[in-house]
């Protein structure tokens, strides 16, 4: 039997109800927020995410699934979305219809990591990217989006986590110090450390390796490395998130995985989830959109990883969307009247009520045990004496009350309904 590829999952109807809760709250803070919606392709030519997100980066370097297609063309299954925004919006002007752009998406994403709980080689992602502004303010409302989608689906369990990597020349003058402190250090390093060593320094300062934090314990701090705007840039957002009632801690060690940060980075973490506690992360990224060949335009985004924020869910019993249930049942009595319980199921679909009925010609019993199954709220029971007389029997499943309809002003069931609603 052929099975699913280690590290993707099949998204049954039943796990279905909790994904569309959360993406039905993304879209709705979305609107309050008025973020618009943007989709990309799933793939890309692998260079826009080499150049993007770095080459020195564990994505790049490590995890993108890459292949050269029948005409040679190199392209790559998008592993993150804020390059594919990015390039999007300098192929299609967007810069020039509007001044600010904010744009959400929701989309599957795909990295070779090594599969394990929250960690997967397709996920998917929402997020948002706003372009053209270099306001504290905006990188202080992309917190908040992100906030208020994982406390309104109820979580409770969580962390903001804040920090500034400031321009490129701050962040140099830092990594040169980092590695004038880690140098002598090197062999108390981890293997994957020791490389950073030489082509990503800065990740070595949030390595999850438990050496590797005992080393850096004492490392500089990138905040004392941030000149005067860089600072009060800083400083702004975090009196925008005291506004907002959002409660955050400072982390000089967020350093993220991606090298497009500039000023602000923040992750949202869950104390629930086990070691892959990052629900979403994100910053702002000033020149990236330049360095993809734009005009200058300063930017602010995150993403959040769906599959990690249900496990923080179902970890905190966060929210348990109501069940499926049915409006109606429509029991068969006689197989001759099958053509007239499809007739009266269209009726009601066509009244946006959520009917079911039987295919396959089963017992009374059974379409009753189905019913059951199914929740349904009412059931119609089509045939025998009643049917003669133009009637049908009408069951409330919930209070167990039974009434007598007529087949020729169905209408009235669906004001009977609609009133109970
Ligand atoms: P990222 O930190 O690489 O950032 O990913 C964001 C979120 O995606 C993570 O916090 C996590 O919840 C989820 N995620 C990442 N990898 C996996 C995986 N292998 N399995 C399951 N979930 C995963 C970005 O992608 C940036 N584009 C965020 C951003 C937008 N920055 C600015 N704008």
């Amino acid at each position: 039997m052929i099975k699913a590829i280690k590290g993707t999952n099949d998204i049954l109807p039943e796990e279905m109800l909790n994904w569309n809760f959360l993406t039905e709250t993304v879209k709705e803070q979305m609107k309050f927020f008025n973020y618009k919606e943007i989709r990309t392709p799933i793939f890309e030519h692998t260079a826009l995410f080499s150049r993007g997100i770095g080459e020195g980066t564990d994505i790049v370097s490590k995890e993108m699934y890459s292949f050269t297609d029948r005409s040679e063309n190199n392209v790559t299954l998008k592993p993150e979305m804020t390059a594919s925004v990015v390039r999007a919006f300098i192929e299609h002007s967007l810069g020039k219809k509007a001044n600010l752009n904010k744009l959400f998406y929701i989309s599957p994403m795909f990295r070779q990591e090594r599969p394990q709980a929250g960690r997967l080689r397709q996920f998917h992602q929402f997020g948002v990217e706003a372009i053209g502004n270099h306001n504290p303010s905006l990188d202080a409302e992309v917190i908040q989006v992100a906030y208020e989608i994982l406390t309104n689906i109820g979580l409770k369990e969580i962390e903001v986590k804040i920090n500034s990597l400031g321009l490129p020349e701050e962040r140099e003058s830092f990594t040169y110090k980092l590695k004038e402190f880690l140098i002598d250090k090197k062999d108390g390093l981890s293997e994957d450390s020791k490389n950073r060593l030489e082509n990503n320094v800065l990740r070595i300062i949030d390595s999850k390796d438990r050496g590797d934090q005992q080393l850096i314990k004492n490392a500089p701090s990138i905040l004392d490395f941030l000149g005067s705007e860089s600072l009060e840039h800083f400083e702004k957002v975090k009196d925008l998130l005291t506004i907002a009632k959002i409660p955050f801690s400072v982390e000089p060690k967020l350093v993220r995985g991606l090298d497009y940060y500039t000023h602000t980075t923040f992750e949202i973490t869950s104390s629930k989830v086990g070691s892959q506690s990052a629900l979403c992360g994100g910053g702002r990224y000033n020149l990236l959109i330049e360095q993809l060949g734009g005009a200058s335009t300063p930017a602010v985004g995150f993403a959040a990883g769906i599959e990690r924020i249900l496990l923080a869910c179902k970890a905190e019993e966060a929210f348990t969307p109501n069940e499926d249930e049915l409006d109606i049942y429509i029991v068969c009595l006689d197989k001759e009247l099958e053509n007239k319980v499809f007739e009266f199921a269209s009726f009601f679909r066509k009244n946006n009520f959520r009917i079911e009925f039987d295919h396959s010609s089963k017992s009374v019993k059974a379409q009753m045990r189905e019913a059951n199954r199914l929740n349904a709220k009412y059931v119609l029971f089509v045939g025998g004496e009643e049917y003669e007389k133009g009637q049908a029997q009408f069951k409330n499943m919930t209070t167990s009350e039974q009434e007598f309809v007529d087949l020729d002003k169905l209408d009235d069931i669906v004001s009977l309904i609609s009133k109970k609603n």
